[in-house]
């Protein structure tokens, strides 16, 4: 890969025994190294930070903590990476635990309706050149201890579920996975290519959902998802929504 006429090193695998957040030591080493990706794993992050401002438990060696970096080409940033991402990961996850993942929309993964995996990605412009920075939180295990109860409400994890996964293992998996999906987003891929596969693992279809939009909350009926990812839900008073990013913050049957 040559960027600016200079070549790009290839990617780089780098593990930390503590960080702030592995995606900003994600952004710091695309900025100062001149690579085409780089994956950062901790065993711990004192800053761990999920979406929508909120923070991301990280007890040391419970979950994995891991971000991919890559330089994005020249302006193109896929529609619907994130999502992209979710199909990715609920895809890599299940070829290596028995229990069923799907997505929630836009890109949780749960088992047993819970989550089990969050997904914060950030595009940055860095210098002369922009970067997209995956962050993947598994919750492997949870100390439940200390772990407050509005969270264990709402996530598990792999050892709760009986599963024994191998970070190692799972963090290979996942380099492997998004090093091709970024190859592939690069020669064109779309989400509209993998909405289909998308809105089949996607739990969030045909429930009632109250989601959060900006700073509103609308309630109704998730009805479909479209090529782009966008995600069309009716209120009761039968006007349709579409909500382009946004998270679901309830389901019921
Ligand atoms: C969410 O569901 O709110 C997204 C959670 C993302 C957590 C991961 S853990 C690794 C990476 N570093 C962070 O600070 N966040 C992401």
């Amino acid at each position: 890969m040559r960027e600016g006429g200079r070549a790009l090193r290839e990617g780089a695998v780098l593990v930390f025994p503590s960080v702030t957040s592995t995606n900003d030591i994600a952004r710091d080493t695309m900025l100062h190294d001149h690579l085409s990706w780089v994956a950062i794993l901790a065993e711990e992050q004192t800053a761990g930070r999920g979406r929508r401002g909120r923070n991301w438990i990280s007890q040391p060696g419970n979950g994995l903590f891991f971000s991919y970096a890559h330089a994005i080409q020249g302006v193109v940033i896929p529609d619907a990476w994130p999502l992209l991402v979710a199909l990715c990961v609920r895809d890599t996850l299940a070829e290596l635990v028995h229990s069923e993942l799907t997505v929630k929309w836009p890109n949780d993964i749960l088992a047993e309706g819970k989550k089990v995996c969050g997904i914060l990605t950030e595009a940055r412009q860095l210098a002369d050149r922009a970067v997209m920075i995956t962050g993947i939180g598994v919750n492997v295990r949870l100390d439940l201890e200390r772990t407050p109860e509005d969270v264990k409400n709402r996530a598990t994890s792999f050892e709760t579920l009986g599963e024994t996964v191998d970070r190692n293992r799972l963090a290979s998996a996942l380099i492997h996975a998004l090093t091709l999906l970024k190859r592939d987003v690069a020669a064109g891929l779309r989400f509209g290519d993998r909405v289909d596969a998308y809105r089949a693992s996607c739990e969030t279809l045909g429930k009632h959902v109250r989601a959060v939009h900006g700073n509103t909350v609308l309630e109704g009926v998730a009805e479909a998802i479209d090529e782009h990812g966008t995600l069309f839900m009716r209120d009761r008073t039968g006007n349709r929504h579409a909500l382009f990013s946004g998270e679901i913050v309830e389901t019921a049957p």
